[in-house]
């Protein structure tokens, strides 16, 4: 039995815009998606997890995406669990050559599903880790990221950045534009998360903004704004000025909801905490629904959120200097 971790993710800025090769600054944060593997006799899946729905579940399937299983979940769940594990399990298959290995997989999340804060690219990391290493291969953290990278491009249907598996795979803050992906410096953020108890779909969310950029010239010029923010927050970035970096949060947030991927919910959180005195607060990842990233470094904010309706949780995060761990 192999056991490896990855933790969650919130945009700084940049997301959507980094699909069009703008670049998005993304950090990790300590709220870990645990993966447990065993290999098996013959080529099925098992997939077993106790916290993608509220009384968890087990599916076992002959190894395929097409077999799928009957079980009592609703189809979307059940696409979550099973279809970023399978694309993971398809990549672990073809980096170690084991073409008709078949393994039981147990998913333990701490990070909300589908809202926003990478729960797919943590499982997805964590899951190509350990069976990989179940099979005695260790990967580099590189080749780690990009098998993750191509699981989430396929399962998601071509549209995909490298952000959110770069960053849960490597760990702390980093910057993705395009294929570059690198590791930055990022001072101690009071980051404060509000998640509204949904989720947003990203693909359709990508494809209305990719639908928008097609249509106008504003809709384009707004995605190159947000490139814009992202390049001036990385140098603020440097000097930790927390005032300014939430300035921009709060600019990047107005962007996006012009390219219409906010919500009332998203929305109503950001304007809690821009109230309750937090420097800024943007919706982090697809957007839709799920979760928004405010920085304070007072109790203010979290306490706001809590009574904002809609809110469903809040939280503070630390940042995750680790990425991927690996447990035994
Ligand atoms: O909601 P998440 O955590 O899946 O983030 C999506 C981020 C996008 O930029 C909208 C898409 C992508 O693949 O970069």
């Amino acid at each position: 039995m192999t056991r490896s971790s990855a933790p969650g993710k919130v945009y700084l800025f940049g997301e959507h815009a980094v699909v069009y090769g703008e670049p998005a600054v993304p950090c990790a944060i300590e709220r870990r998606a645990h993966v447990e593997v065993e290999r098996r006799d013959d080529d099925k899946l098992r997939v077993h997890s106790e916290d993608l729905t509220l009384d968890g579940f087990t599916v076992e399937y002959g190894g395929r995406s097409d077999s799928r299983p009957d079980v009592d979940v609703s189809e979307s769940l059940l696409a979550a669990a099973t279809g970023y594990v399978d694309g993971a399990i398809d990549q672990v298959r073809e980096v170690t050559g084991e073409r008709s290995v078949g393994f039981d997989v147990t998913i333990e999340s701490e990070i909300p599903l589908g809202g926003g804060l990478g729960s797919s690219a943590a499982v997805t990391v964590a899951a190509i880790d350990a069976a990989t290493r179940e099979l005695g291969v260790t990967l580099e953290t590189d080749e780690l990221a990009e098998r993750a990278f191509r699981t989430e491009y396929e399962v998601q249907g071509g549209q995909a950045s490298r952000a959110d598996t770069f960053c849960v795979a490597t760990g702390g803050a980093v910057r993705v534009e395009g294929e570059d992906c690198r590791s930055i410096e990022a001072p101690d953020l009071p980051l404060v998360i509000g998640f509204d108890g949904g989720a947003g779909e990203t693909g359709s969310l990508v494809a209305g903004v990719g639908a928008l950029r097609e249509r106008y010239d504003f809709a384009a010029d707004t995605v190159e704004a947000i490139g814009d923010i992202v390049r001036t927050g990385e140098s603020v970035l440097e000097t930790g000025d927390l005032e300014e970096l939430g300035q921009l949060m709060d600019v990047n947030h107005g962007l996006l909801s012009a390219l219409g991927v906010s919500s009332r919910s998203l929305d109503a959180m950001v304007w809690a905490a821009r109230d309750a005195g937090a420097y800024g607060a943007k919706l982090t990842g697809a957007g839709g629904g799920g979760c928004i990233v405010a920085l304070d470094p007072t109790e203010a904010t979290e306490t706001a959120l809590k009574f904002t309706p809609g809110c469903e949780e809040a939280f503070r995060a630390e940042l995750a200097d680790e990425g991927v761990k690996r447990l035994e």
